[in-house]
């Protein structure tokens, strides 16, 4: 029986690369020998000793038996899972599969309009039918939240075909909300519920931190154990409640979507994650909170700048927080949430996770300290100043309105399509989705009619510097758009 102060997948590769067979097979490097000589140096040869492939001994994730299956086993039971699935390929894979498995061509889902591309793409790939659920927003901040349980309600009446709801646990900026209410809710009527939980991964782990997916009785959650728990970059997880969904249907479609030369080095990267935050997750936390508690309060010291905490609740008293993500909100001081973070590199050699017109998002994870934190608030402090002694005025806050949608995502984007400039845009229906990424949250979808303000938001964006994808023309001058019949 494997303990969780174990890592059978990681020690198992270690001990497999001490043997140093001869090989005879995939990756051709053979750890490291057949590769650029700077890049294998700067790497190191110990990390590329275990770059390994699904060979006998190693076990294969599409079809595990022997130490991935036990590393797996290992973290459902840290996650409070049924099953845990290794994903290699973000959480965005794992997010396509956990749709993918639960509803087909033209069957009903409920998500959530802020969702993340992968949602989007999930849609596309199956031809389901989305209703969205519209976040409550912040008209003060410019931040969307969660969803309000009576939405959920009102739709699941309004929509009673609905197979399965996704919601966000938490989003970017750190909002949760009551899934366990949904659950049941939702539970009632044979509705499974998924949930996007990217940002999530320690939730399970510290009780101030919002509950976790699986703790709330979600059916499934995809889990980015990279971005915050300590794993390598595209290493997530697909938790899974048995019930209402069958974990090996879910296995099977994320094998379908996975990679078959699954990289080792991100899967060991997951066991050892789990090992960390199974036997010393909370107190990391617990720590990492006391870092973000002190910065906040020192950052809303300083005049001009607000990093909004729990209070960011008060349209939602059901909703919850997670204290971990600071966001710093700049419009008072007539900045651009972008320029901010072009100071903070350039004078400070600081990276943030993201910022928007009006915020700046900063990560803290148990990866900090007082010192990485102190840095953090001078930089701040110092560029707070300097915009105050610009006396710009004050940014005027805009929300664009929700687009309507008026075809399925797969149609429009597979439908026939004109290219137009981006303002002739308006009053069509859209084949292209734009957003800003990060976070990768649409501004319009394909299916959605472009209204104006959609189109003076993607230019505000644009002039202000900020990162707008999606459309086949990079710059965004031109969308493709459904000929009119
Ligand atoms: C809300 C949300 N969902 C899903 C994802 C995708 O996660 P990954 O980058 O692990 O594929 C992201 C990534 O930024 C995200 O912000």
């Amino acid at each position: 029986m494997w303990e969780q102060s174990q890592t059978p997948l990681f020690s198992g590769l270690i001990r497999h690369a001490q043997k140093k067979p001869l090989q005879f097979h995939i990756p051709g490097h053979k750890t490291g020998r057949g590769m650029d000589a700077e890049f294998r140096d700067f790497f190191g040869e110990t990390a590329l000793s275990i770059d390994l492939i699904n060979i006998g001994p190693l076990d294969d994730l599409h079809h595990p038996v022997g130490m991935i299956d036990a590393a797996q086993r290992l973290a459902a039971q840290a996650f409070g899972a049924d099953y845990t699935f290794f994903s290699v390929q973000g959480t965005s894979g794992a997010i396509m599969a956990m749709i993918m498995s639960v509803v087909g061509p033209g069957e009903e889902i409920l998500v959530p309009r802020n969702i993340h591309k992968s949602v989007l793409t999930a849609l596309i790939l199956t031809g389901a039918k989305p209703h969205f659920l519209q976040p409550e927003v912040d008209l003060e901040l410019g931040i969307a939240q969660g969803v309000r349980v009576e939405t959920v309600r009102e739709s699941l009446n309004r929509y009673p075909n609905v197979k399965a709801i996704l919601l966000i646990n938490p989003t970017y900026f750190g909002v949760s909300m009551d899934m366990a209410s949904v659950v049941q809710i939702a539970h009632e009527r044979g509705v499974v519920v998924l949930v996007d939980e990217a940002h999530g991964v320690l939730t399970h782990f510290h009780p101030d931190l919002p509950q976790s997916a699986m703790d709330a009785g979600c059916d499934m959650a995809a889990t980015s154990v990279h971005k915050l728990g300590g794993s390598l970059t595209q290493s997530s997880v697909l938790n899974v409640r048995e019930g209402l969904v069958k974990a090996r249907h879910v296995h099977s479609i994320l094998s379908m979507l996975t990679t078959t030369s699954t990289s080792y080095l991100l899967l060991a990267s997951l066991d050892a994650a789990r090992r960390n935050l199974a036997m010393f997750g909370r107190e990391q936390i617990e720590r990492a909170l006391h870092l973000a508690r002190r910065a906040r309060e020192r950052l809303n010291e300083i005049p001009g700048i607000y990093c909004f905490g729990r209070e960011i609740l008060r349209t939602s008293a059901t909703h919850s927080f997670d204290p971990l993500k600071l966001t710093v909100h700049v419009a008072e001081t007539g900045w651009s949430g972008y320029e901010v973070e072009t100071h903070l590199r350039a004078e400070f050699n600081i990276e943030v996770e993201l910022s928007d017109l009006y915020n700046v998002l900063c990560i803290v994870t148990f990866g900090d300290s007082e010192e990485t934190m102190e840095r953090l608030v001078e930089g701040f402090r110092a560029i707070a100043k300097e915009a105050r002694a610009a006396s710009r005025s004050p940014k005027r806050i805009f929300v664009p309105s929700t687009p309507v949608l008026a075809m399925n995502p797969r149609e429009a984007f597979y439908a026939d399509t004109e290219v137009v400039t981006l303002r002739a845009a308006v009053g069509r229906t859209i084949s292209d989705m734009i957003m800003v990424y990060p976070p990768g949250i649409p501004i319009l979808l394909p299916g959605e009619v472009v209204t104006r303000d959609n189109v003076e938001f993607i230019e505000e964006n644009l002039a202000a510097g900020l990162p707008v994808q999606g459309p086949d023309d990079p710059t965004i001058r031109t969308v493709r758009v459904i000929n009119k019949p």
